[in-house]
């Protein structure tokens, strides 16, 4: 079986856990702290104190520090905001794409490589196949589209990704193209956890997508212990 990590949001529901261990990884980008829950290795994104913000996460740390602990495969869970009404908070989306037009972390900047981009996988399928096989509905396919925060999106922003993409987020499509970089597989999950900024009539709050966030903790943990069994 190849080693699988588990990349999380805010939510993380393993740092802090009375059986948790953490341990600090060196990198050339700094150092970062990973934590051991049982048996399986947890990156929590946002780190053990959850104060890094979406625009500050070195990326490179992050994945790098992974690669170093003999990561072969990574799971990594999202909140995304909905551009489309047809798809509602408390929803989870397999994306199969991204858009990232700018802002593009990579570990190639002393070599000319170049990499191609892709999310779809033979690891994404088997754990998209777990999901559906413990019962949990989630939607296939669907494009992500990488904002860099940390404001929300104005209307006029959100009007306009509406026609190229399904979701917004500020942190993924880092984390896949560098995964890619280093050839270590990598399957994204993303909760919906509010209707982006103009899409529906309601106003946005923090409030209210953290409330929504803190409903899919347990859903993200019943992933990660059949992933684990
Ligand atoms: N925009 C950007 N990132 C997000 C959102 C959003 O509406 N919701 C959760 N992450």
């Amino acid at each position: 079986m190849k080693s699988v990590a588990i990349i999380t949001g805010t939510l993380n529901p393993y740092i802090k856990n009375s059986g948790s261990r953490i341990e600090n990884v060196k990198t050339p980008y700094g150092s970062v702290k990973l934590c051991w829950s049982d048996d399986f290795l947890v990156l929590p994104r946002h780190g053990m104190e959850k104060n890094i913000p979406p625009h500050m996460i070195e990326h490179r740390a992050n994945i790098t520090a992974l690669a170093e602990m003999g990561v072969e495969r990574i799971v990594a869970f999202y909140s995304v905001g909905s551009l489309k009404r047809s798809l509602g908070p408390g929803e989870i989306l397999m994306v199969d794409d991204y858009i990232n037009l700018g802002e593009i972390p990579t570990f190639f900047n002393k070599e000319i490589r170049h990499i191609t981009p892709s999310l779809q996988s033979a690891f994404r399928d088997e754990i998209i196949s777990l999901i559906a096989n413990i019962g949990i509905p989630h939607r296939g396919q669907g494009i992500y589209i990488r904002t860099r925060g940390p404001r929300l999106e104005t209307r006029a922003e959100i009007s306009m990704l509406s026609q190229f993409g399904d979701v917004v987020g500020m942190t993924m499509c880092g984390e896949a193209t560098l995964a890619r970089e280093k050839e270590i597989e990598f399957c994204p999950i993303c909760f919906i956890d509010n209707y982006c900024n103009g899409v529906v009539d309601e106003e946005i709050s923090f409030e209210k997508i953290r409330n929504q966030a803190n409903r899919n903790r347990q859903i993200a943990a019943r992933i990660i212990k059949e992933i684990f069994k």
